[in-house]
């Protein structure tokens, strides 16, 4: 049976404990559904009350929603804020100056401490430094660095300056670094010295080096370099500076760069089913509320909860859930700089015990491999930990199998902790459709129900609304206030993919197939309907690997596919004609090594190819088209028994059953 299969079938359900449900923020299902009466009564009314509630406002906004350039939605338009100074000088006002802002744990386990008036200091200081080299309100700044209490700094720091930065996480390869430098035309670049994971020091300012020398990086001035291992860097005179010299001096307060509400706070590169990585665009007010409420409302956040995000900076999870929407709301929270398996795979609960975590939220792909871990070897095993801390746990990224699910609600939650499933994107800035804790009754495998305001429905090719039970294209109907504004540069490609004409423009497309339960109307997401690969979690377009495959000299063609992987949720499978005779035994193992490592090296080793295999061709119809139906079959090992008669070279399947 799929996953989505055993989903629709669930019938288990776990209702909210009494005490949780008693002090939620949103407290039992008629609380939920009077938000979304609420939201449905007048739409612009119920985000105009939450934007005055939530956020301070240097200039309070007098309209709420503009849509005469839909789709370009502009949100508080007229309204002037900045995000760093609501989540760090307001926590200041609010007596949080003392309070742990973050509890910060080393790949080594050395643990930093830093309160909200040390960490406004330290991001006044930066910004402060930032400015004296000239970066001002709306340059661009791109981070390239490793979890640490510096990534936070720079990223608030170029918020309080007004500048847009662009993080990219630390795992990409010198040329997509470049890239992003180039379509962002960042003016500076922070980085690392080195990063460690897992006890292994990894270059990051010797790739930065790479990808500035690979040139097109005109606009950028400056290298900001955090020293983390002090291992040995080239520096380039009048270009590079450590970062401690930068803030060496400057003043610890900052007068704030007061933004309109709709002034990019950031760009994040993601992957999209055509071209290149696609920089999403987000807005500073429309983007912070959302973090804050979906903080209050999914992780129901008290003042003295623990709060714990694993993902990293350099995706949206990391900007949304450790940056800015814990600050926003005055969390202690903890930031972690290395692997789950390292010195052992107890290391998270290991974590969990020694900080209190309260709050836990993580991606399936971890949570499967450390059951795979806990099976394995007894020692890591999580009924060894002390747990009792947590009260509410999270899933992102991707699907949750039943099966996950149920082990991390026995094995960390101890059936005491209710699980919030969030279905969300780089795109939609904040958790679309998830339970809330103290109101939702879970079914394993459900991402359950939009949030308040959020109008998510299930339509057919042609925009019309499907009847629950039936499967279906997930669309949003209305804006709100955290989407995506446009793509950095590309307003056309902006439109295309998200409000495309088929549906008149007006509903945004997610990109995501889903399903809701005939009785409930829970939410069900069946995966993406467009060329994107989720593999850990992590989102890439199979055209951006093929691609990377073509331009190495051995290639003539190559197709990429997903395949189901017990533990990575998806792993990528590239099929592959080169421009010599197909490879066969050592000789095609050792290409298929070289050909990894080339993808490594073009994107990032997330996007390495599990498995390779090579043909003399690709199966095609008689017109030319790759069958990416029939590539999805052999990937996954199975027979075929779709009808081959228009294929053209139907030999070719039987060359393509055998991987690398
Ligand atoms: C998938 C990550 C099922 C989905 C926040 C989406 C999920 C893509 C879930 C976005 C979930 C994310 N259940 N699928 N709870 N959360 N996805 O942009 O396919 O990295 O479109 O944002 O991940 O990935 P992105």
């Amino acid at each position: 049976m799929s996953e989505i299969e055993s989903a629709k079938q669930e019938t288990r359900i776990f209702n909210p404990p009494a005490e949780f449900a008693k002090n939620a923020t949103i407290s039992g299902m008629q609380a939920y559904q009077a938000l979304r009466a609420e939201a449905e009564r007048d739409y612009e009314g119920f985000w105009a009350r939450l934007a005055r509630e939530n956020i301070e406002w240097h200039k309070p906004f007098t309209t709420t929603l503009n849509e005469t350039e839909a789709p370009f939605y502009k949100w508080f338009e007229d309204g002037q804020l900045n995000v760093s100074y609501n989540c760090l000088d307001r926590n200041l006002k609010n007596g949080n100056a003392a309070k742990t802002a973050i509890i910060f744990e080393a790949d080594d386990g050395k643990v930093t401490k830093l309160t909200y008036q040390e960490l406004h200091g330290r991001v006044c200081q930066f910004a402060n430094g930032l400015k004296a080299l000239g970066i001002k309100k709306g340059d661009r700044v791109v981070i390239y660095m490793p979890m640490s209490i510096e990534g936070v700094v720079a990223m608030q720091a170029c918020a309080r300056i007004g500048a847009t930065h662009s993080v990219v996480f630390g795992g990409f390869s010198a040329k997509s670094l470049q890239e992003r430098i180039i379509d962002a035309g960042a003016v500076a670049l922070i980085t690392a010295d080195e990063q460690v994971r897992g006890g292994k020091q990894l270059p990051l300012k010797a790739i930065a080096d790479e990808a500035i020398d690979m040139g097109g990086c005109e606009a950028l001035k400056s290298v900001i370099v955090y020293k983390r291992t002090g291992g040995n860097v080239k520096f380039v005179e009048g270009r590079d500076l450590w970062m401690e010299d930068v803030v060496a001096n400057q003043p610890d307060q900052c007068e704030p760069e007061w933004v309109d509400a709709e002034h990019p706070l950031f760009i994040l590169y993601t992957s999209g089913s055509t071209g290149k990585p696609k920089g999403v665009q987000h807005s500073s007010a429309g983007y912070l509320l959302w973090t804050m409420l979906t903080m209050k409302w999914t992780f129901d956040l008290k003042p003295n909860d623990i709060f714990w995000c694993t993902a990293d900076i350099g995706w949206v999870t990391g900007h949304s859930y450790i940056t800015y929407g814990p600050l926003a709301v005055g969390a202690t929270e903890i930031v972690f700089e290395g692997v789950p398996t390292y010195p052992n795979a107890g290391r998270f609960w290991d974590m969990i015990a020694r900080h209190k975590a309260t709050i836990f939220y993580t991606a399936p792909t971890a949570i499967r491999s450390l059951i795979k871990a806990a099976d394995a070897d007894e020692k890591v095993h999580p009924k060894n930990y002390d747990l009792s801390s947590l009260r509410l746990l999270g899933s992102v990224g991707e699907p949750i199998n039943p099966e996950a699910w149920m082990w991390y609600y026995r094995n960390i939650g101890r059936e005491r902790c209710p699980i919030v499933d969030t279905f969300w994107q780089t795109e939609t800035g904040g958790h679309m459709i998830t339970p809330l804790p103290g109101a939702t009754p879970l079914v394993p495998g459900s991402c359950t129900l939009p949030l308040p305001g959020i109008m998510a429905a299930v339509v057919d090719e042609t925009g019309q609304d499907l009847p629950n039970g039936q499967g279906g294209i997930l669309v949003v109907k209305r804006p709100w206030p955290s989407m995506i504004r446009t793509i950095w540069g590309d307003p056309e490609r902006f439109k295309k993919s998200y409000f495309p004409d088929e549906f008149g423009n007006k509903l945004y497309l997610a990109g995501d197939g889903a399903i809701r339960n005939e009785q409930t109307g829970y939410f069900t997401i069946t995966g993406r309907i467009d060329d994107v690969l989720n593999v850990s979690g992590h989102r890439m377009g199979t055209m951006e690997i093929e691609s990377a495959l073509v331009a190495n000299p051995l290639v003539a063609e190559a197709a990429v596919v997903g395949k189901p992987d017990e533990t990575t949720g998806e792993s990528i499978c590239a099929f592959v004609v080169l421009k010599r005779s197909r490879p066969t035994g050592d000789e095609a193992k050792q290409i298929a090594k070289e050909l990894r490592d080339w993808v490594g090296k073009e994107i990032g080793p997330i996007a390495k190819p599990k498995e390779i295999r090579f043909g003399d061709n690709l199966p095609k119809t008689r017109s030319g088209k790759i069958m990416r139906r029939l590539l999805r079959v052999l990937a996954k090992g199975e027979e075929i028994t779709q009808d081959v008669s228009t294929l053209e070279n139907p030999a070719i399947l039987d060359q393509l059953k055998q991987a690398q």
